[in-house]
């Protein structure tokens, strides 16, 4: 296992707009179980093409958090603790702000101009990473916490349960891209949290795998204080969980801004 902790810096602040509570909260007792705070219900396990070893590693999984200066992130117990089982990415190469350009690039290598958060669809005849990885039959998904439903195109999502939108586009980089949206066997590879318990269990996560925590778990509408605690609920754990992560696993633990 290599981890790599990637502490970039520039903070911008967003407030919270409706009541909930301002510490974290788990949404289930593991990641490995169920949650109706999530909504959508799993869609039975991922299939995945075999496996298709890699030089070094197997598995890349980048997690992506929101906001947060170096020294803040640095200060945090679980980012010492992570510092020491991985290596410390220390330099900068975010393109912009805001945060849809980032995201978009991260998938397609430019951000083609698009400097904002609005609702966005880059044509279909742009390619992603995923043009590579199904031509190389190398499998790939994405999970997003509080989406709704697999491969949902909606601007974001408020949860019936408090009103919070703890789900937005601008943070799930393929669904912008609508060779990935538009075509329905590649926008059922864009999954909830709860269809990340399942695939997790039957050990089907894919070999290229992006995590978006939901807007309060990944410190854009809270601090890195509350990111460090989902951190210690959902990351730790799997990090110890071989269904995740093994020798031949590459964890990116990055920041967005
Ligand atoms: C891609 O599609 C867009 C929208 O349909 C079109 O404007 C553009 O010319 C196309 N680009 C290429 C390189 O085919
Ligand atoms: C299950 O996947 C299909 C597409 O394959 C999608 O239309 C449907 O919304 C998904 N259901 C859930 C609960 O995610
Ligand atoms: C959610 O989407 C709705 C409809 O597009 C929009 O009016 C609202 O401002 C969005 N809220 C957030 C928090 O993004
Ligand atoms: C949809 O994606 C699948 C998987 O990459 C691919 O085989 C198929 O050709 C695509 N369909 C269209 C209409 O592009
Ligand atoms: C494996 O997947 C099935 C659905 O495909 C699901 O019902 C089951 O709970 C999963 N197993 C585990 C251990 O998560
Ligand atoms: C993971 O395993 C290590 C080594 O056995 C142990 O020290 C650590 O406490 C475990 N972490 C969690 C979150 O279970």
């Amino acid at each position: 296992m290599v981890l790599l902790v990637a502490l970039l810096s520039a903070a911008f602040a967003h407030s919270a707009s409706a009541a909930v509570a301002s510490t974290f909260t788990a949404p289930a007792p593991a990641p490995t179980s169920q949650s109706p705070f999530y909504v959508g219900s799993s869609n039975g396990t991922i299939q995945n093409s075999p496996l298709v070893s890699g030089q070094v590693f197997d598995r890349f999984i980048q997690i992506w958090l929101e906001n947060t200066d170096f020294s803040s992130a640095q200060s945090q117990t679980v980012f010492q603790e992570l510092s020491k089982l991985g290596i410390t990415l220390n330099q900068y190469y975010a393109l912009t702000h805001t945060s849809e350009p980032n995201y978009i690039a991260a998938v397609g290598g430019d951000f083609w101009g698009l400097y904002n958060d609005d609702f966005e669809q880059i044509p279909a005849n742009m390619s992603t990473v995923v043009d590579l990885l199904d031509e190389k039959l190398i499998s790939w998904s994405e999970y997003q916490e509080n989406m709704p439903e697999d491969g949902y195109t909606g601007y974001n999502y408020t949860n019936p349960q408090d009103g919070y939108t703890y789900y937005v586009r601008k943070h799930n980089p393929l669904i912008i891209y609508n060779s990935v949206s538009q075509n329905s066997t590649r926008a059922a590879r864009i999954r909830n949290f709860n269809d990340f318990a399942v695939d997790l269990g039957n050990n089907s996560l894919s070999q290229w795998v992006f995590v978006t925590p939901n807007i309060r778990d990944d410190g854009h509408d809270t601090d890195v204080a509350y990111a460090s605690e989902w951190l210690n609920w959902w990351l730790m754990p799997l990090l110890n969980d071989t269904n995740f992560n093994t020798e031949r696993t590459l964890i990116l633990l990055t920041f967005d801004e």
